[in-house]
């Protein structure tokens, strides 16, 4: 697999581990993959509930919270280390300022179009921005607004299709609907970002649903110079979940996948379990609401707070929350670690390149 750069940042495995919130992908996790060449991405969603000091309240834990995971991070890993910021969040400003003035590698945000993130930089700073977007028209309109407000392009764009898991920025309907698959949205976001390569070198990055080395092949082949991958390093020994969440995963089955309407406002992948159920029946409503964490939740009208069932689930209590899932999660089959999953997807990404090759030397 080849290296590429964001900005000047050059990253030896094209791989971009995606962010996973609530405490699912912290500093354990994204250490492991930024030293095996990849970026290892924290996730900033629901830091406060994690970190909790004394001395802080909510918000001011979820700044001591991402302090403290960046230091442990670099603590374990001299690779590239990125933040998941979501647009949606109500402390998003706050996670943006920590995460430049700490000197993050990149921000990859999403959960919303992020169109003021440059307006955060500083002369100096060294953060690369990496918005992530779920269509061509998204990544259009953010290049366009980015350039005349701020004159500035993004470092990269991640396109996520509809297999990714957690929160898709898809209405249902599309969900199923090839037009909206990742295969075509990959040419379509590239050729958005070749509008500019005069400019700047925009790199794309595939994902959702991405699993098997052979699929990273068949995205590179395709232009994209990446791909993020989430799912794949939930049963892995150093995600930061609880063990309960990651034998969810091994546990799973095709069946068990479900789209469920989100208190974000956005449809979620996740796997079915009681306390999807228990939300069905209405018996999961909040009866009050100390943060208010997401702009666009109004706890009164919620059929349950997202950002307690997420932490709940992924400390493996699974009575109170639910796992987010990629659409291929229920092929995980066993715990093993990073550098285990990565070997395997560099063996695979190997047989299938000399598949290809066969067959075109055939053709000739
Ligand atoms: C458990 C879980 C939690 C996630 N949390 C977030 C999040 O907080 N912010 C975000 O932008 N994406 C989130 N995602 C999406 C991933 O970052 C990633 O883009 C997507 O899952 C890729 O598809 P894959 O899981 O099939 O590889 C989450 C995904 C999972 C599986």
């Amino acid at each position: 697999m080849k290296s590429f750069r964001i900005g000047n940042i050059e990253i030896n495995l094209p791989i971009i581990q995606g962010g996973m919130g609530v405490g699912v992908s912290l500093s354990g996790l994204a250490s492991a993959v930024a030293n095996e060449g990849g970026v290892g991405v924290i996730s900033c969603a629901g830091l406060g509930l994690i970190h909790r000091q004394a001395a802080g309240d909510f918000w001011e834990n979820c700044i001591w919270g991402l302090k403290e995971e960046l230091r442990r991070a670099r603590e374990k890993s001299k690779g590239v280390i990125g933040v998941n910021i979501m647009v949606a969040l109500s402390n998003y400003s706050d996670m943006v300022r920590t995460s430049i003035s700490e000197k993050v590698d990149l921000i990859f945000a999403g959960a919303g179009l992020p169109l003021d993130l440059p307006s955060y930089l500083k002369p100096g700073s060294v953060t690369k921005l990496v918005p992530i977007v779920s269509s061509s028209r998204a990544a259009q309109i953010l290049c366009n607004k980015w350039l005349a407000n701020y004159n500035y392009l993004p470092d990269a764009i991640v396109v996520e299709g509809p297999k990714a898991g957690g929160h898709l920025g898809f209405k249902t309907q599309q969900i199923d609907d090839e037009h909206f698959s990742l295969e075509n949205l990959i040419p379509e976001v590239i050729e958005v970002a070749n509008q500019y390569k005069e400019i700047k070198d925009i790199p794309v990055i595939a994902a959702g649903g991405i699993t098997t080395g052979g699929d990273i092949y068949r995205f590179l082949q395709m232009g994209a110079a990446g791909v993020q991958m989430a799912s794949i390093f939930v049963p892995t020994d150093e995600c930061d979940a609880s063990i309960v969440f990651k034998n969810t995963y091994i546990n799973a089955k095709e069946g068990d996948m479900r789209i469920i309407q989100s208190p974000v406002g956005m449809p979620g992948r996740a796997l079915d379990g009681e306390f999807i159920r228990s939300v069905e029946k209405g018996l999961e409503k909040p009866k009050n609401c100390p943060f208010h964490c997401i702009k666009t939740c109004d706890y009164t009208k919620s059929p349950y707070c997202i950002v307690q069932a997420l932490y709940q689930a992924a400390r493996g209590n699974m009575k109170k929350g639910y796992a987010f899932a990629g659409f291929n999660a229920h092929l995980a089959e066993k715990i093993s670690s990073v550098k285990e999953v990565i070997a395997l997807l560099k063996a695979d990404f190997s047989l299938a390149c000399q598949k290809h090759l066969a067959v075109v030397g055939g053709m000739k």
